[in-house]
């Protein structure tokens, strides 16, 4: 993942800080279990989800799409109406800047896993709501371990919070590469705010180089 020596010793020694905050020192065991469990059989058994008060005022679920393998997962924040109505995240106004992105990065859409906090739409684009996250977190969190990608990108502050178990805001971690399990996450904008503040942009570029600096193709 990262060759360069001196960048090893920073990310690890940033992982032991991750795991020492939380009281959970130690590494992950070599990844025998790697994919043991599949998006699919996740998808399964996230079914007609009934889990939370989203459920009953969504069109479709939007459960994530991209490779199965992909180096780069991004996660977002919740469906807006385009994705509701189409069951795919990211294909209003946000996802052709992230498309934009991505290309940017040199991949297309399909070499890489797009998912979100939430799979259901919250009403008229609302933050999502703490109970909505539990009732979801963990399939997100299935969706990693399958998915098991070199590097997550968070766009925005629900993302961010939930991979970190933090309130803190996103201007304390955005462009520094933070930890979730032992994955590197780099916490950048959403493409909505960047939409809204394009002077934004060459911060989130900068965000998105760093990423590509990790990448072992
Ligand atoms: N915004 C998000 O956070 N996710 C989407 O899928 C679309 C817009």
């Amino acid at each position: 993942m990262l060759d360069d020596p001196e960048s090893l010793i920073e990310t690890l020694k940033k992982q032991l800080q991750w795991h020492k905050e939380r009281g959970t020192y130690g590494i992950r065991e070599p990844d025998l279990k790697k994919h043991s469990e599949s998006l699919q059989m996740i998808r399964e058994d996230l079914g007609d989800c009934q889990r939370c008060k989203l459920s009953s005022m969504r069109t479709h679920i939007v459960f994530g799409d991209g490779a199965p393998d992909a180096d780069i997962m991004f996660v977002g924040e919740a469906p807006g109406e385009a994705e509701d109505q189409q069951g795919l995240p990211f294909v209003g106004r946000s996802g052709q800047l992230l498309t934009k992105m991505i290309a940017a990065m040199g991949y297309n859409r399909e070499d890489v896993y797009i998912a979100n906090v939430l799979k259901c739409r919250p009403p008229k684009n609302r933050d999502p709501e703490s109970d909505e996250i539990v009732a979801c977190r963990s399939f997100l969190f299935r969706q990693i371990t399958a998915i098991d990608p070199q590097v997550i990108i968070t766009l925005g502050r629900p993302a961010i919070q939930l991979l970190l178990d933090t309130k803190e805001p996103l201007s304390k971690f955005r462009g520094m590469f933070q930890f979730f399990q032992n994955i590197p996450v780099m916490p950048t904008y959403h493409p909505a705010y960047l939409l809204r503040s394009p002077s934004k942009k060459k911060d989130a570029w900068e965000d998105l180089q760093k990423v590509m600096a990790t990448i072992k193709k």
